[in-house]
């Protein structure tokens, strides 16, 4: 099977997940990857430089996923809250196949110039990348989208001069100094419709083949994201990935297509970044408007996958896992004859998941409960009863599938 996407349109949907899971759509990468990129444009870095330095200002603080309230109203020094969101970016990416390149940028991107730094480094130990997106990412926080953006340059210029041999290295302050003069600089990050041109510009600095192993190795990373995210169900979607592969293989999808769906199960709740953390830890029932928040899920899900061309099966498996087949499902209400089967598959991993897992409202379930319910849902019409009855046809596997997911639980 070929397969290709285009890295841009991987890391701008990250990005969006990323951007999302600040308590509405922030920005905050977007504009920290325009400004770094004009800044880069000003020093003679070369186009490979140029893409790697938009990949890891757009993931930023894919550290702070969860933990914006803690991140949010920090600035750059020696504060051990501000590092520990750099580091815990830097340890997601380290490891992975695709994104290595980009962990040692995200661990620095909060030091110091004067070095009064935690990692110990100063000066130009620090990495180039690393030192613009720090200044990129002070103008950027400053930032005030709903006041009058030539009200706020003023200050904003004198905090970056203020912080020039101290916290940024002085040639890269005089560099965006010139960049600032230009009011169309600041313009094209307070408007939303300059963010796709930019996406679509800097996406011709150049490919980067990702195999289909590489975006599972990434599936994994946004998975661990997510369920960082929700503590009461942390590991869910690893589950849920596992369940979907099963299904997958016992309905005859070929190889590629099961890693697919792995994938997909990896994603389906990616959407949940957009919900606070403070509804999803909640541990009494949720009230009416709760629970509209939390059904907007999948919605989200959609809209952060679907634009990854070659990965656009993916996006309606994944985001469909909580439409049922009578068509009295959510967000979509789409019914069951358009329901492909990557997505009823996706959505009975999700029932079985949730019912063998430990939730603020239930406890852990067992076994021939879990299946007298989904019997019960397929003979509602709700699900596929022909993926339920997959699933406990074999007592053998369905118990080692059962330990898998437990053990999954415990990591
Ligand atoms: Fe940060
Ligand atoms: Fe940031
Ligand atoms: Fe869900
Ligand atoms: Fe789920």
């Amino acid at each position: 099977m070929d397969f290709f996407i285009s890295p841009i349109q991987l890391l701008q949907s990250i990005s969006l997940a990323l951007e999302l899971s600040a308590g509405g759509l922030s920005s905050h990468q977007w504009r920290v990857a325009m400004i770094a990129d004009h800044v880069a444009d000003k020093l003679d870095l070369t186009r490979e430089e140029r893409q790697t330095l938009v990949h890891v200002s757009l993931i930023h603080d894919i550290g702070a996923a969860a933990s914006w309230e803690k991140v949010a109203g920090l600035r750059v020094g020696k504060s051990a809250d501000l590092y520990a969101h750099a580091y815990a970016g830097y340890t997601l990416l380290k490891d992975s196949a695709a994104f290595h390149d980009m962990a040692p940028y995200i661990r620095y991107h909060h030091d110091r110039w004067d070095g009064n730094n935690i990692s110990g480094l100063s000066g130009k130990q620090i990495p180039l990348l690393s030192r613009i997106i720090c200044l990129s990412d002070n103008v950027a926080i400053q930032i005030d989208a709903q006041r009058f953006i030539f009200d706020q340059v003023p200050g904003i210029l004198e905090n970056i001069r203020e912080g020039s041999g101290t916290y940024f290295q002085p040639e890269l302050v005089d560099v965006f100094l010139r960049i600032a003069q230009s009011e169309g600089f600041w313009l094209d990050l307070i408007n939303a419709y300059a963010f796709p041109e930019f996406f679509k510009r800097v996406g011709r600095y150049g490919d980067i083949c990702y195999s289909l192993e590489d975006v599972m190795d990434i599936a994994e990373i946004l998975a661990t994201v997510v369920d960082w995210n929700d503590p009461f169900t942390g590991g869910h979607s690893r589950r849920v990935a596992v369940i979907s592969e099963y299904l997958a293989s016992q309905k005859g999808f070929c190889s590629d297509e099961v890693k697919l769906m792995r994938i997909a199960g990896l994603l389906h709740d990616i959407g949940k970044l957009a919900v606070s953390r403070t509804i999803l830890e909640k541990p009494d029932k949720l009230n009416s408007s709760e629970f509209y928040i939390i059904k907007q899920h999948p919605y989200y899900t959609y809209h952060i996958l679907h634009n990854i061309e070659g990965l656009q099966d993916v996006a309606v498996w994944a985001a469909y896992h909580h439409e049922t087949l009578d068509g009295k499902g959510y967000p979509f209400r789409i019914k069951g004859e358009s329901l492909s089967l990557g997505s009823r598959i996706v959505a009975v991993a999700d029932i079985f998941t949730a019912l063998t897992e430990k939730r603020p409202y239930h406890a852990t379930m067992e076994r021939d409960a879990v299946r007298q319910i989904m019997q019960g849902m397929a003979q509602h019409g709700k699900i596929d009863g022909s993926l339920v009855a997959v699933l406990f046809h074999d007592p053998e596997k369905i118990n080692y599938l059962i330990a898998h997911v437990f053990a999954i639980q415990k990591k």
